[in-house]
């Protein structure tokens, strides 16, 4: 079978790096769904994108028209944060987006890649007390796990924390909306703002992250979606990550060297919802079905490549 794929939230900071690939490798435009509330129109030239919210039934109708047959769906609101102080705006996320997966049966998609997240980790074991955000990144999975079948294959990606642009400056992560770590710590850092840094004094910790590039998760999208056949079950989860994992602190330390200031923070405590560290039980291992060579491994290496793209944007 033929891949015809279709990204949904693909105007979105994964999207559009996903879009770009796939247009670098093999001059193709992929068909996006965006509805636009969070992305930026930046990764329309590598796309033949649709302003559509995915619960609507012209995108099911588009689906159709397009015969679409695979399916990588990013559409979704983000930020762990957010959630916590958000909670309806997350479950009409969650809502909207069954509904979008309750419309696919009526077309020809036959794979399907979920993007869910570490953050339902705390330590080795799925986290207690989830925000809302990760419980239904949970729930979603759950639910995919349910109506998957050899019609409707179903992977889940849980990423990491994605950071990083691309070096030339030309694309990288503008949201208005939510403060993502390594903006957030940049532009207080022009502002000479201090930055605030979640802690638990309990613990007497640091949360820490795997951070990976966003290049690198994108090119991860991809070679999953172009080997959907060496996946022979109806159903996989996979935690991708790099295995190092740093800390807020490491992270605005070596922002802050390579922006040639000193770190300058004050500590807050941590919500019980977030995590303080996520580390988590391997799963399936990724690398056995796709060629997983991370180019970005370390964090400085990943953190300067945001320089152009920042003092483009900010
Ligand atoms: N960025 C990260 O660090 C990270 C980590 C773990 C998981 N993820 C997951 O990866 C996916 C993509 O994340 P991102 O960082 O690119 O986020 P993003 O906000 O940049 O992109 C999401 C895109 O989805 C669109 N969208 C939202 N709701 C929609 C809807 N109902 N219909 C149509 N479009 C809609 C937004 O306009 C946006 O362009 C999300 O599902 C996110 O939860 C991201």
């Amino acid at each position: 079978m033929k891949i015809n794929l279709l990204i949904t939230g693909g105007l979105g900071y994964i999207g559009s790096f996903t879009a770009k690939n796939i247009f670098a490798r093999n001059k193709k435009k992929t068909y996006i769904v965006d509805n636009l509330s969070r992305g930026n129109s930046f990764a329309k030239k590598y796309s033949n994108s649709k302003i559509l919210n995915v619960s609507e039934k012209k995108t099911q109708d588009f689906i159709k028209n397009k015969k679409i047959n695979t399916i990588l769906h990013l559409a979704a609101l983000t930020c762990v944060r957010e959630s916590i102080y958000n909670k309806d705006k997350y479950y009409k996320s969650f809502k909207s987006q069954k509904k979008f997966i309750k419309l696919l049966k009526k077309t020809d998609v036959r794979y399907f890649i979920f993007s869910s997240s570490l953050s339902v980790f705390e330590g080795s074991k799925i986290k207690k007390n989830l925000s809302p955000y990760s419980n239904y990144k949970l729930r979603m999975e759950k639910y995919l796990k349910k109506i998957s079948s050899k019609n409707f294959k179903v992977i889940v990606i849980r990423y990491p924390n994605i950071i990083g642009s691309d070096p030339s400056g030309k694309l990288g992560e503008k949201n208005n909306f939510i403060s993502r770590i390594v903006p957030f710590f940049y532009k207080n850092i022009l502002a000479k703002k201090k930055n605030l840094l979640f802690y638990d004094f309990k613990k007497r910790k640091f949360p820490q992250r795997s951070y990976m590039h966003v290049d690198d998760i994108s090119k991860i999208n991809i070679d999953v979606i172009n080997n959907f056949k060496r996946f022979n079950k109806n159903f996989y989860i996979f935690n991708v990550s790099n295995r190092k994992q740093y800390s807020n602190f490491q992270v605005l330390k070596e922002l802050s060297k390579l922006m040639n200031v000193n770190p300058n923070y004050e500590i807050k405590q941590i919500s019980k919802k977030e995590s303080i560290t996520q580390i988590y039980k391997s799963g399936d291992d990724i690398s056995k079905y796709i060629d997983y060579k991370p180019k970005y491994l370390n964090l400085k290496k990943i953190l300067k490549t945001n320089l152009k793209w920042f003092k483009k944007i900010y």
